[in-house]
């Protein structure tokens, strides 16, 4: 019986039986994907394709196409800021659903590599710097999946923490460190929730690519007591026989003719003897197994299928629109937030419409996602602009700067489709040619960004394709210079009205990573003059071939930037704007030149002009709050002069809904800090390795750990954050009974009592942090030892229960877990910088 869906599920001896049944081919077969996203079926042993799909911020589905969309919910750092577990397994029921509404068994999420640096390219897609608040927070998500029948893949093991030579390089990271640090999520994760599914990592950790890591059987097998499967992550694995002899199960993606080490390569191992064949049929009990808890066994009764629902319903809206907004962290309010709204007695007057200058870039195309392979495609997004409009505001929007440094895509209002000019709609026609010259297909796309990844059989063509065209319509709005152009790698033609503008070949240095490539593609522009609703054809043309990753995917992304002021002519535009406004709201961010996989941020500061942009409009108006739409920390160096700074993160496809909510009152910001968010770039650790390795030098010190030992003063300190209502934290008892029962687990039960001092109903993030004074053992000042939340009407008094697991008081000695005895001082609080109760534990 299966622990988690409560299914009866084959017990060892009946998957070594269907194991049994197969021939060695039809097993090796197994260990490779059948192609990008599937793995075989194999009817003799009773199982059918199962689709695995990426994860993390939604379930993306077996294609990259825009048309097949998903709900988007809010990126991992923003899930982390809620510190609520029990709204972070809910979100694991909605992936759940839209897993099973896309035909996806598998989710290849959560990613629980720690914000070791906020350099980190993809620390928007990992939780946080602190190894427990990651381990809740991702056990709940994996729990939220998997109570549905939906695996979940938790990845990547283990030292991925950063994305620089991510494919090649050796992390060097000491054993108490691993233990006390980046092992911890996985640990707990495989322990408390049984987790279906682990992916092991490009990088290699102290001498071996972790797809043929001894880490795997010794600690994943055989400490933990893993039962679950372990895949490569895509094309990481190399050797053939060392990553079968390791504990790797999986080899993605296929088929074993395209991709990976194994296949014929295998069979031939095992058959001179150098891969014994009682590893083949571990790993196929593993797939067998992974299939049966996932209702992938044809004569096994699957788990109970979850009920889909549509990512545009109303219920996934509201789910969605409260996540976002309980992960918002106000890191500052000097009272002006919540703003009154129109028509309420607040400061500005019954009888007066708020008027509200929105500035910024971010505020009419936000950024609700991270990109790389955690990109999904939401079927709407609604952006500050759209959310404050839609409360009612009188909002008028100023962009103040360009963030992106690069073309964007094309999109509304000028791009649209040819040959239909009654209704023409956004995006583009394709067509796509064989070798022969002869049509192979076509199809109208909804954008202007397009990768198909292995071949073109997600766009129904199945023949191989040696050119595509892009067709569109180009339209004005205002007269003036439209710079056209594409994105992608090799060779591309543009042709507007018929003449060519360019026949350009992109190239890039050759050891460039797939993820940079993909995402941060090289591009060629012309800029063309156009008057004022004057429409031109364009077409833009890729020879397939001619791309260096054409055997794994083709990139075509057709660019539009549309004329626009000098950065100097907007800036003052938007503090004239903000000047004529009650208050201000300034929406800076990132963008995905900035944040996405494949590649490390280079510099923490804001792209573009954006903290000029900031100044500026504080001068003109100080009622201004600046909201920041970045998947994790950007250098914030105004905002102390800020009335309010709201840290949003990539907010999911309702963000600019939950940002008016939350702007106006009607819902609290409930968020604290999941990282310590930086001053300044000052004593941050490098992603950048030297001759291929990467020393983890700083060791246990990561995030507020390291501020704390060396004295240095964060802009925001980790747990940080407020509400709308006031608390006092008034005593910590402990041996108490949390909930009216007495705990009896291994640790110590800790009662945190809090009182809502403030007028408002709200909802506290009670936090409690472990110390040991003159330890014997180099350990930090302090460390996070558990949480938990305190929701409180005006004057109402709670008592929260948080059981600090014995974990928190052990170190890892180079042998085991080890607990020193005598005293331990537990400190409770609303943040790490801030814990006025204290209370010792002694231990024999
Ligand atoms: C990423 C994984 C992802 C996989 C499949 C890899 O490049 O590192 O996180 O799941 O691609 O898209």
């Amino acid at each position: 019986m299966d622990t988690v869906t409560g299914v009866a599920l084959p017990d060892e001896a009946e998957l070594r039986r269907r194991v049994d049944r197969l021939s060695l081919e039809q097993k090796i077969r197994l260990l490779t994907g059948e192609d990008f996203w599937a793995l075989y079926a194999e009817p003799d042993a009773g199982l059918r394709r199962l689709v695995l799909s990426d994860g993390p911020a939604g379930v993306r589905g077996q294609s990259w196409d825009e048309r097949d969309s998903s709900a988007n919910v809010p990126s991992a750092t923003a899930l982390a800021a809620t510190w609520d577990t029990g709204r972070i397994e809910a979100i694991g029921g909605l992936l759940a659903r839209e897993a099973r509404r896309k035909g996806v068994d598998v989710l290849l999420a959560p990613t629980v590599n720690l914000h070791r640096t906020p350099y980190g390219g993809r620390c928007f897609e990992c939780f946080s710097e602190d190894p427990l608040l990651t381990a809740r927070i991702g056990a709940a998500y994996v729990r939220g999946l998997q109570r549905s029948g939906v695996g979940a893949t938790v990845k990547h093991f283990v030292g991925n923490d950063s994305e620089t030579q991510r494919m090649t390089v050796d992390v060097r990271i000491d054993d108490r460190t691993l233990r006390e640090l980046y092992l911890v999520p996985f640990e707990a994760i495989v322990r408390e929730e049984g987790a279906w599914a682990v992916m092991a990592a490009y990088n290699g950790v102290n001498g071996s690519p972790m797809t043929q890591s001894p880490l795997l059987r010794d600690i994943l097998h055989g400490e933990w007591g893993y039962d679950g499967l372990v895949m490569s992550d895509w094309t990481a694995a190399h050797a053939t026989e060392a990553t079968a002899q390791a504990a790797l199960d999986l080899a993605m993606p296929g088929p074993a003719s395209q991709y990976g080490p194994w296949g014929d390569a295998l069979l031939e191992a095992v058959g001179k003897g150098a891969v014994d064949q009682a590893l083949i049929d571990d790993k196929v009990v593993r797939i067998l197994r992974l299939a049966a808890r996932v209702g992938a066994l044809t004569d096994v009764p699957a788990p109970p299928a979850p009920a889909t629902s549509e990512p545009d319903s109303v219920a996934v809206a509201q789910e969605l629109r409260a996540a976002a907004a309980a992960g918002f962290v106000l890191a500052r309010n000097d009272g002006i937030l919540p703003l009154s709204r129109p028509g309420s007695p607040g400061r500005l007057g019954p009888d007066r419409r708020l008027r509200v200058a929105l500035i910024g870039p971010n505020a009419e195309v936000a950024r609700t996602l991270g990109g790389g392979s955690a990109t999904v495609f939401p079927p709407y997004t609604i952006s500050p602009l759209d959310g404050l409009r839609a409360a009612g505001l009188h909002v008028t929007y100023a962009p103040g700067v360009t963030s992106h440094l690069r073309a964007g895509a094309a999109r509304a209002p000028w791009l649209l489709r040819p040959g239909r000019p009654f209704d023409p709609g956004t995006g583009a026609e394709i067509r796509y040619f064989a070798e022969s010259g002869e049509l192979a297909g076509w199809e109208l796309r909804d954008g202007a960004t397009f990768l198909w990844l292995s071949g073109f059989a997600s766009s129904g063509v199945t023949e191989p394709v040696a050119r595509l065209e892009i067709r569109c319509v180009i339209r004005a709005t205002v007269g003036g210079a439209y710079q056209l152009g594409v994105s992608g790698l090799g060779r591309y033609r543009l042709l507007v009205d018929g003449a060519e503008v360019f026949d350009a070949t992109l190239v890039l240095p050759e050891d460039t990573d797939i993820g940079e490539a993909l995402m941060r593609p090289p591009q060629q522009g012309v800029p063309v003059d156009l008057a004022a609703g004057q429409s031109v054809d364009v077409v833009a043309e890729h020879d397939v071939a001619s791309s260096p990753f054409a055997g794994f995917g083709t990139l075509v992304q057709l660019n539009l930037v549309p004329p626009h002021g000098t950065d100097d002519e907007e800036i003052a535009a938007a503090a004239a704007m903000a000047a004529a406004s009650d208050a201000a709201v300034v929406v800076v961010g990132t963008t995905a030149e900035v944040e996405s996989e494949g590649f490390d941020r280079t510099t923490l500061a804001l792209p573009g002009r954006q903290d000029e942009l900031v100044r500026r409009v504080i001068a003109a108006n100080p009622r201004t709050v600046a909201v920041v739409n970045s998947g994790a920390p950007v250098l914030l160096p105004w905002a102390q002069d800020a009335a309010a700074v709201l840290l949003s993160w990539f907010g999911g496809q309702e963000y600019g809904d939950a940002l008016a909510d939350v702007l106006l009152g009607d819902v609290e910001p409930g968020g604290r800090l999941p990282m310590t968010w930086p001053a300044s770039e000052e004593g941050l650790p490098s992603t950048q390795p030297a001759d291929g390795v990467l020393t983890y030098h700083e060791g246990l010190f990561i995030g507020y750990r390291a501020y704390d030992r060396d004295g240095r003063e964060p802009l925001f300190p980790f747990g940080h954050g407020s509400g709308y209502t006031t608390w006092s934290h008034e005593s910590i008892t402990l041996d108490c009974a949390p909930d009216g029962r007495k705990w009896t687990g291994r640790g110590v039960a800790a009662c945190v009592q809090v009182r809502n001092t403030g007028s408002r109903p709200g909802r506290e993030v009670v936090q409690v942090y472990a110390s040991r004074p003159d330890s014997a053992v180099e350990r930090p000042a302090k460390w996070l030892a558990g949480f938990a939340t305190a929701d409180a009407e005006p004057g109402e008094t709670v008592t929260v229960g948080i059981l600090i697991p014995e974990r928190a008081f052990q170190h890892w000695d180079g042998q085991g877990w080890a607990t020193e005895p005598g005293s331990f001082v537990l400190a409770a609080g609303p943040s790490s910088a801030s814990l006025p109760l204290t209370t010792r534990v002694e231990l024999p």
